[in-house]
């Protein structure tokens, strides 16, 4: 177990480059076994999520190191076509590995990913439009095994814009001959990510970014040499900004990609902060006190991010005014919350909508990250607090963000490890 302590009330203020993407280089690490070659990552961020996704890899027989910042992955020896139940536990997202080995291997053993902290998650779409496509499934206690039993391009309409299920449907279209077409995809900018590295390594897929994408699959895979580098972390990239709305501080960004954030950016916004974008910097400068945003929906891209919203919540324990909150993705993303009142925010919960009235006078507590954002957003609203908050769990944190303490003392934070 490991604890972050944060000692509150400071005013951030300083320049940090945004860390690249956790959901974008974990599908592109699935992506991987595509290939029979070599594949390096270029600023692979350095996170438990990653190690996850690294032990899968080696599991299925590739070889992985590090050099330096990038992540150098050797596909080549790959013949596994399973991954344990103690991988798929800590990461659910292991699933995104399906379509790749049904593509490279024609098979794939994996333990049901089951629900996990935000709700149940489920796989329906990414198993109905699998079969569609040829891959016939059976399940005995935990595992579920698929196998290839023809590879047929086709068309695909989802009936959700699932970021997972459109992703393991373009890894394993490629290696069906023919056109393969999915309607409501995902519009997620990592989609997007993940076409730049399917068509570096020769496959042809365009739409990402649209509601349509188009996957022209060659029947053969690959066995090639490729660099790529993932986009930055827009929620990453929100958290810093948050920090600096949240303390009345001015926090500059490096290496981001605006026109990848501008739900968070109009929030932020609305909330009073003042934003400069140049390039792919971004500076926001917070106000003395955040205005509440009257109301936040999550949704889909180009909508507000699931991701993000925990952030949003912190920011709105402090906002003068009252904010309410629907969760429209995960039916337990409000885990924080009673930590948030203990706090001192007065937090209403009843199912998928929240109503936060912020306050001046949050004060440091012991709370527990119960996941990755809800941690995030413990650690924000101890920036805003009087006196010491430790954030117990604080592993949970560590899935996705890459060196938050020392991100933060860049800053001016008073925050530490324990
Ligand atoms: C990805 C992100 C996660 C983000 C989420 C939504 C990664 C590694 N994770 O998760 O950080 O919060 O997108 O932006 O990229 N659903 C079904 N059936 C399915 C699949 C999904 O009903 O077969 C539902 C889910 O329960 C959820 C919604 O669809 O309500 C969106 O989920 P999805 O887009 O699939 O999220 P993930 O890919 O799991």
């Amino acid at each position: 177990m490991s604890r972050i302590v944060v000692e509150g009330r400071r005013r951030l203020e300083g320049s940090i480059s945004v860390q690249t993407a956790k959901n974008g280089v974990l599908p592109v690490l699935a992506a991987t076994i595509l290939n029979s070659g070599v594949t390096v990552i270029e600023k692979c961020p350095k996170l438990t999520d990653v190690d996850v996704a690294i032990s899968v890899l080696e599991g299925l027989g590739c070889r992985v190191h590090w050099e330096g910042d990038s992540l150098i992955v050797d596909t080549s020896t790959a013949t596994g076509t399973a991954i344990s139940c103690e991988l798929m536990h800590k990461m659910r997202s292991s699933v995104i590995f399906l379509g790749s080995l049904l593509a490279r291997m024609g098979r794939a053993d994996i333990c049901l990913p089951g629900g996990c902290e935000l709700g149940a998650r489920p796989i329906d779409i990414h198993v109905s439009a699998l079969e569609k496509m040829g891959a016939k499934f059976t399940s005995e206690d935990e595992i579920i095994s698929c196998v290839v039993t023809r590879r047929t391009a086709c068309e695909l309409v989802l009936p959700k814009p699932s970021v997972g299920a459109t992703e393991n449907i373009m890894l394993f279209a490629v290696s069906c001959k023919g056109t393969t077409r999915i309607i409501n995809a995902a519009k997620e900018p990592e989609i997007a990510d993940l076409q730049d590295y399917l068509n570096a390594l020769g496959f042809r897929v365009k739409g990402a970014g649209s509601p349509v994408i188009e996957i022209q699959g060659k029947g053969e895979l690959p066995a090639t040499y490729v660099r790529h580098r993932p986009i930055p972390d827009r929620i990453a990239a929100a958290t810093w900004l948050c920090a600096g709305a949240i303390t009345g501080g001015t926090v500059e960004l490096r290496s981001a990609r605006p026109e990848h954030m501008k739900a968070i950016l109009d929030a932020l916004k609305e909330s009073g902060s003042s934003i400069y974008v140049q390039g792919d910097r971004i500076t926001l400068i917070g106000p003395p006190r955040p205005k509440a945003i009257r109301r936040l929906t999550t949704a889909p891209f180009p909508g507000f991010p699931t991701d993000a919203q925990p952030l949003f919540f912190a920011l709105a324990a402090v906002a003068d005014g009252r904010t309410f909150i629907e969760e429209t993705m995960f039916e337990n993303r409000f885990s924080f919350g009673p930590d948030l009142a203990r706090m001192g925010a007065g937090v209403f919960i009843r199912g998928k909508f929240a109503a936060i009235d912020g306050t001046t006078k949050l004060t440091g507590q012991p709370v527990v990250a119960k996941d990755l954002r809800g941690g995030a957003a413990l650690v924000l609203a101890g920036l805003a607090a009087e006196g010491q908050t430790i954030v117990d769990q604080a592993e949970l944190i560590d899935r996705g963000y890459e060196h938050i303490v020392n991100t933060l003392s860049l800053l001016g934070a008073s925050v530490w490890r324990d």
